[in-house]
């Protein structure tokens, strides 16, 4: 059964403009003026009497809402309320450019005995056409699709900056939301010209705002130009650079009046076993990793994982599982299809490595995830307690595929001993039970902020929580299981949304 409105509608396109069934129809005087007018409060017989006296005056009155209407005519309504059932009317297409008028103006036409001059009084407070939404964005980036395809690359790089300086202040909420504007505008599929194009786009706050007009105007932000000019954001960055230094340490460090490697490396502080590796590698960690490196290691991985327990699966994960050519990582998960067999696999795995030689540092951490104690009441808690290596690799260089190998010519002496034939690379392994593989598989693929979106969603829209161990339904009191990335999103409402669109 077609909806009434729809029926009207279909009608009126059938028996096209004239559109009128009445008998006092005078031929149309005005043919550039195509009326309609609103039933909404005016009454259905009211809009009777108002059409056969505009069509007696030669007007051209239409029954039902379409395209044509070049004059829509309401009675005690707002603009915004008129534009919401013209909206209702014509879902999906253009918005309508017809005029919105209060039956005022309509009256003194009929008076008039022609269409009056529209002045201010008559117009109903309409929307202006540029806050109509360019770009329609859903406000989860869960909802979105990412690619790695930015358009808008100058805007969000300085957006991510102004995050990471909050985050490195120990300002996590303002980072939050620097990230999600990032992410939105990640997400448009044009670049943004004009702050008017960004009406009705989410997750787009005041600040945030006020930075991409400034560049849209400028050029540049002044407060992104200041910040990276800040002796404290740049000591922050070069200090938190050091695998194992977080943003606690650096500051007690910067207090100490420590801003850089040279003044750490000659001053008393202790560094633990990570720092040492992280100050030790610093120049290897802080270059970013390509993807025939990224491969080079998954190959030393798999031989890894095969020679201590055969059967085993290993995944690329993280940022090169969703298509990223360089990280500051590489990220690996691993199971047995038969649960359980994972059980103690991390420590041999290491142990082959380290046999090997190809670790220049490792730390494992446990699996301290236990459903019957971690469940559903500490969500927050049970994230990454899978157990974990965070390690150093030595990749040297015949295990990279790498072509850019440096002319031998063009190397001076006094570099030939620094010219090491290996480069240290950050791996992060984690080992899941088969049970919960696709949960981890998800949780570790990122990006980070999709992941953040993805457990507010399910907690804010499903009650549901979300964590890289387990599915948890609040409102049916149980877990709900998955064998596949696919089953989560399903869970989850969500559409599919694969690796390579979750860069957000
Ligand atoms: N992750 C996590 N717990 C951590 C660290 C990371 O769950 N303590 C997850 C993140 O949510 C992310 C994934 O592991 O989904 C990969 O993290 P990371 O390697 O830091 O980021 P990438 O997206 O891989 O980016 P990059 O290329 O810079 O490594
Ligand atoms: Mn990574
Ligand atoms: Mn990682």
């Amino acid at each position: 059964m077609v909806p009434l409105k729809r029926r009207k509608l279909v009608s009126s396109a059938a028996t096209g403009r004239t559109g009128t069934d009445s008998n006092d129809k005078a031929p149309t005087k005005f043919p550039l003026v195509v009326l309609f007018l609103l039933e909404r409060k005016m009454g259905a017989s009211r809009r009777a009497f108002l059409s056969q006296l505009g069509r007696q005056k030669g007007f051209q009155v239409e029954e039902s809402f379409s395209e044509s209407i070049t004059h829509v005519v309401s009675e005690n309504n707002s603009g915004d309320e008129v534009q919401s059932w013209i909206d209702s009317q014509v879902k999906g297409q253009r918005r309508t450019s017809a005029h919105l008028l209060d039956v005022s103006w309509y009256t003194e036409s009929m008076r008039a005995g022609l269409p009056v001059q529209i002045l201010d009084r008559h117009k109903l407070q309409q929307v202006d056409a540029a806050e109509v939404a360019v770009f329609s964005v859903p406000s989860f980036a869960c909802q979105r699709r990412t690619t790695l395809e930015n358009h808008n690359a100058v805007l969000t790089d300085a957006l991510s900056l102004l995050a990471e300086n909050a985050e490195l202040s120990d300002e996590e909420g303002r980072g939050v939301a620097f990230r999600r504007a990032a992410a939105v505008l990640k997400a448009l599929p044009e670049p943004v010209t004009d702050t008017t194009q960004l009406r009705g786009l989410p997750c787009l706050g005041a600040h945030s705002l006020r930075v991409i007009k400034e560049i849209l105007e400028n050029g540049e932000s002044s407060e992104v130009e200041s910040t990276k000019q800040s002796e404290r954001f740049k000591a922050l960055k070069v200090l938190t650079g050091i695998f194992g230094v977080g943003v606690k340490t650096a500051d007690r460090w910067i207090r100490d009046g420590i801003l850089d490697l040279q003044q750490l490396q000659d001053s008393q502080q202790t560094l633990n076993r990570a720092q040492q590796a992280g100050l030790e590698h610093y120049e290897d960690l802080n270059q970013p990793v390509s993807r025939p490196e990224a491969d080079s290691i998954a190959s030393i991985v798999e031989e890894a994982v095969r020679s201590v327990l055969p059967g085993a699966q290993v995944s690329l994960i993280g940022g090169f599982r969703r298509g990223k050519q360089t990280g500051h990582d590489v990220d690996f998960l691993i199971t047995h299809p038969e649960e359980g067999r994972e059980v103690g696999l991390m420590p041999r795995v290491v142990a082959w490595l380290e046999s090997q030689g190809f670790l220049l540092y490792q730390k494992t951490s446990r699996n301290s995830y236990l459903e019957s104690k971690d469940g559903p009441a500490r969500p927050s808690s049970n994230m990454d307690r899978f157990e974990r290596c965070l390690s150093i690799f030595k990749l040297s260089e015949e295990q990279q595929h790498t072509e850019n190998t440096a002319e031998p010519s063009q190397v001076k002496d006094e570099e030939l001993d620094q010219n090491k034939s290996w480069r240290a690379v950050r791996v992060d392994l984690v080992v899941s039970p088969i049970s919960q593989f696709a949960f981890a598989l998800l949780g570790w693929t990122g990006s980070k902020l999709f992941e953040r979106e993805l457990r507010r969603w399910a907690g804010h829209e499903k009650s549901m929580s979300l964590s890289s161990h387990a599915l948890y339904d609040n409102k049916q009191g149980k877990y709900l299981r998955a064998t596949s990335e696919e089953e989560i999103f399903a869970h989850l409402g969500l559409e599919f949304i694969p690796p390579s669109e979750r860069n957000a």
